[in-house]
């Protein structure tokens, strides 16, 4: 797939990112606000990793955030089943040098769109560490609503903290 957002690409993860996938995922300041999936320091087999993981998928769920030709980012979804099968996760990253350019903001508008309607979804979940205030804020101008907060939900750099959820729903 292929989507032009106007500041960014949103495209299929190829193996031949994976310098430019190392370049901006090894980050303490991404790691620190991402799921525990995402790893950290982030090696070159991390990188194999994942582009094995996506390689398996039937339909890949995840892609790269492409700016001057480069991947410096990634969003993507993980698809519910059984009952919540009309819903996902949505989670986005951005390597810090691009961060504060609207670069994301372009990115969930249109990934969230295509996701919804590419795979006949009515609700995308995206909670959000409460110390994050920028990713709340791409997520309230991209259209999600704040619908209350995960309370002590998550341990994550040694700290029990609160998730903030927002969702978009169609
Ligand atoms: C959060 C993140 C995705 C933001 O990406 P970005 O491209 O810098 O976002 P944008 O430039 O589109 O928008 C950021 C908004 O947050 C605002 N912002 C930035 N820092 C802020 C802060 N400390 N408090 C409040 N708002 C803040 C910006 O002013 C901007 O809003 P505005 O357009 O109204 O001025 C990026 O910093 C990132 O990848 N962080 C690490 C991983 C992560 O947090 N992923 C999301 C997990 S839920």
């Amino acid at each position: 797939m292929k989507l032009d957002c106007g500041l960014c690409v949103i495209r299929d993860w190829q193996p031949s990112d994976e310098e430019a996938l190392i370049a901006v995922a090894n980050n303490r300041n991404v790691w620190r606000n991402m799921h525990h999936r995402f790893p950290y320091p982030y090696a070159k087999s991390d990188a194999k990793y994942w582009f094995s993981l996506l390689a398996q998928m039937q339909e890949p769920t995840h892609w790269a955030i492409e700016v001057d030709g480069v991947a410096v980012g990634g969003v993507g979804i993980d698809l519910g089943e059984g009952i919540f099968a009309k819903s996902a996760q949505f989670g986005y990253w951005l390597g810090e040098p691009y961060w504060g350019r609207g670069i994301m903001t372009d990115a969930v508008r249109a990934a969230a769109e295509y996701a919804l309607i590419h795979f006949g979804l009515v609700r995308l979940e995206a909670p959000v560490f409460a110390w994050n205030p920028a990713s709340m804020r791409v997520l309230e101008k991209s259209g999600f609503v704040r619908e209350g907060i995960l309370r002590r939900s998550v341990l994550k750099d040694g700290e029990l903290i609160d998730q903030v959820l927002y969702a978009l729903v169609r």
